[in-house]
């Protein structure tokens, strides 16, 4: 069953339309991670979902119940749609204690005293705060005001829970162990997530499902995130996925042709009469040798980064780079220099049709 629906959603402010024709659903009990570039539309649309912002076009439903309807100018306010909410700057009131912060959205609701009181030492105990309760906000590390934000988004015991990239203000330490902890959170209370990040790692870890957003707010591809990260539709999914590198092909009697030369591509090619495409590869797809089975390049820069060489090499007006531990380097005789001849074996290619990605860059 469908937690989420959105269907044909548009939303613009002024000239500037963020969402054109969105539709998402997401499914009761999962953890779903909505990943796109800064700026693509990812706060306005969970401010859709909320109530806190109006669409121009479209509907949504939340819990089978129609919560926003343009046509008919329905408009459910947010505190009747049973949401948990974090947003990015998970702003704690400074001034309320733990206990009061996470008390909050109970006291506006009118909640008894005593049902209120065991429902916020319930959650503050949950997010792993016990024994905290009278402190305030400013004698709490950032984890731990983050924590805050979770247990008084799930304090009303919401069945979903929205998160706004609510690990940016942390370190990367404690923003690798608070996502485990938002996952673990998801399974104990058994509810639905639905995440919203930039940041690919986070959307890989936690996720059930993957949706992948352009900039211009257009939904490319959901999946598992092995899916997303395997079998990317397109260069924008694959490029956003991770350091990724690609080089041009072209077809010609039947071969597969790097850059302007007459190197074929030696390794498995796709199918079709398209002329151009684009091959693309992951850093620990390539490989690079002085000779043997090959295409062969020019080391055209080479960069030591400490741990790592980091090398610009040209294919016959195609470039790539590739890096190599310099440990590695030094011990099989791959420290080259600007000018070196070398070859390069890939160990995967994707392949996408080049005019799909130039339609894809120009909206
Ligand atoms: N209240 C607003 N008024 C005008 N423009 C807005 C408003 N809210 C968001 N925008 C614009 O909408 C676009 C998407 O913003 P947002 O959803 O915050 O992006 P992100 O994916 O980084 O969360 C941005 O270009 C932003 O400037
Ligand atoms: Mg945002």
């Amino acid at each position: 069953m469908d937690i989420i629906r959105v269907e044909g959603v548009a939303k613009s402010y002024g000239q500037h339309q963020v969402h054109k024709n969105l539709t998402l659903a997401i499914k009761k009990g999962e953890c779903f991670t909505l990943l796109g570039p800064s700026g693509c539309g990812k706060t306005v649309l969970l401010r859709l979902l909320a109530g806190f912002e109006s669409p121009d076009a479209g509907k949504i439903y939340i819990d089978d119940t129609l919560v926003s309807d343009v046509a008919h100018r329905l408009e459910i306010p947010p505190e009747n749609r049973g949401l948990g909410i974090v947003f990015q700057d998970y702003a704690v009131w400074p001034h309320m204690t733990v206990f009061e912060n996470v008390a909050y959205p109970l006291k506006i609701a009118k909640r008894p005293k005593e049902e209120m009181r065991e429902q916020v030492m319930k959650m503050i105990d949950i997010v792993g705060m016990h024994g905290l309760d009278k402190r305030l906000p400013s004698e709490l590390s950032g984890g731990q005001q983050q924590r805050v934000a979770l247990a008084r988004a799930l304090v009303g015991n919401p069945s979903l829970m929205l998160l706004d990239e609510p690990l940016s203000n942390l370190d990367a330490n404690l923003r690798e162990e608070m996502r485990f902890e938002i996952k673990e959170l998801q399974r104990k209370l058994d509810i639905t997530v639905l995440y919203v990040t930039h940041d690919q790692e986070i959307g890989l870890a936690i996720s059930d499902r993957v949706a992948v957003m352009n900039e211009t707010g257009e939904i490319q591809q959901i999946g598992t995130p092995w899916e997303i990260f395997e079998q990317p539709v397109n260069p924008f999914v694959f490029h956003f996925m991770g350091i990724a590198n690609s080089i041009e092909v072209r077809r010609e009697n039947g071969a597969y042709l790097v850059g302007k030369g007459q190197q074929p591509v030696p390794w498995k090619s796709p199918e079709g009469d398209t002329a151009h495409w684009i091959a693309g590869f992951r850093p620990s797809d390539v490989q690079i040798a002085r000779d043997g089975e090959g295409l062969r390049g020019i080391v055209r820069r080479a960069n030591f980064l400490g741990a790592m060489m980091d090398y610009l090499i040209e294919i016959d007006g195609a470039h790539l780079r590739t890096s190599i531990e310099t440990h590695r380097a030094l011990s099989e005789n791959l420290m080259f220099k600007a000018g070196d001849i070398c070859t390069i074996r890939f160990l995967n290619l994707l392949w996408f049709e080049a005019d799909k990605v130039k339609e894809a860059a120009q909206p």
